[in-house]
């Protein structure tokens, strides 16, 4: 398979031809994805809950996520890969939003990083931009500010709030994003937002209508504990798969039926005996 370019996608953007971005957050999610030949990977700060047990998303720092970001880079070979500035790492300055993206890109080898929110957001994806690093934007429900939005609920209902999400998603585009996330928004605003736009929309929880989606690995492989949102469809159900294996390995143990011989080393000819002596 050929690597995946940004006009590659703005080509598929073109030809109506849907864009599939997922998640990983690790090496082995890494090769998944990759092997599974998926056009963007994100390393989404989502990893604050799906693997560091954060109950949101505001608390994970740069440094943990560098990490994450690293182990994923090494693992893919393909797909354009986006990291996620953690929240309270980019929203201050542009300088410090230009500090924080340049370690994503020059230590983790990101392609493009994510921001969210518009607002102050488009100064710094202006910014981001003009000093020559591409930027994902993400608008709708915004999960850094999700306490500011009321919580984890679909954003633009109301037609004065569809419009707020469309003059980001505008803004956005116009301060340079290379490509668009929409989250959990009404099809009619996502509709909206394909047509002005150049850039690529990649939804999740947004509709049909969007030039792509994207999941969460952890979602739509059932490798969570707990509830998820409704536009999470489950293509696997590995958490439940795992939770069997690791029982069948314990009872193994506990029942003395592993290991087996097979299992084990055998001492070179002889030197069995001469142990004994
Ligand atoms: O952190 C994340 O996983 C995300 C996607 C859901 C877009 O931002
Ligand atoms: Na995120």
């Amino acid at each position: 398979r050929a690597r995946v370019t940004l006009a590659g996608l703005v080509a598929k953007k073109a030809g109506r031809e849907p864009i599939v971005m997922v998640t990983a957050y690790d090496h082995p999610g890494a090769q998944i994805v990759e092997a599974a030949g998926v056009d963007i990977v994100l390393v989404g700060d989502s990893a604050a809950m799906t693997v560091l047990g954060y109950d949101s998303t505001v608390p994970v720092a740069v440094d943990e996520m560098l990490m994450l970001t690293k182990a994923v880079r090494r693992g893919l070979t393909t797909p354009l890969l986006v990291g996620d500035l953690p929240f309270g790492s980019y929203e201050a300055s542009d300088e410090l939003a230009i500090a924080t993206a340049l370690r994503f890109v020059k230590e983790a080898g990101c392609d493009l990083v994510k921001i969210e929110r518009g607002g102050t957001t488009v100064e710094r994806a202006r910014a981001l931009v003009q000093a020559g690093i591409p930027v994902v934007g993400h608008v709708g429900l915004t999960p850094q500010t999700a306490t500011a939005l009321g919580g984890y609920r679909a954003q633009g209902r109301t037609a004065e709030a569809a419009l707020a999400v469309i003059d980001d998603a505008v803004a956005l585009q116009e301060a340079g994003c290379s490509l668009l996330v929409v989250e959990a928004v009404p099809s009619e605003v996502t509709a909206a937002v394909v047509a002005l736009l150049e850039i690529p929309v990649i939804g999740i929880g947004a509709g049909a209508d969007a030039d792509g989606q994207v999941l969460v690995f952890h979602d739509l492989l059932g490798l969570y504990d707990g509830g998820a949102a409704r536009f999470v469809k489950r293509y696997a159900e590995l958490r439940t798969a795992a939770v069997a294996g690791v029982e069948a390995y314990a009872a193994e143990v506990r029942g003395g039926v592993y290991p087996a011989a097979e299992h084990g080393y055998a001492m070179a000819e002889g030197e069995a005996a001469r142990l004994q002596e």
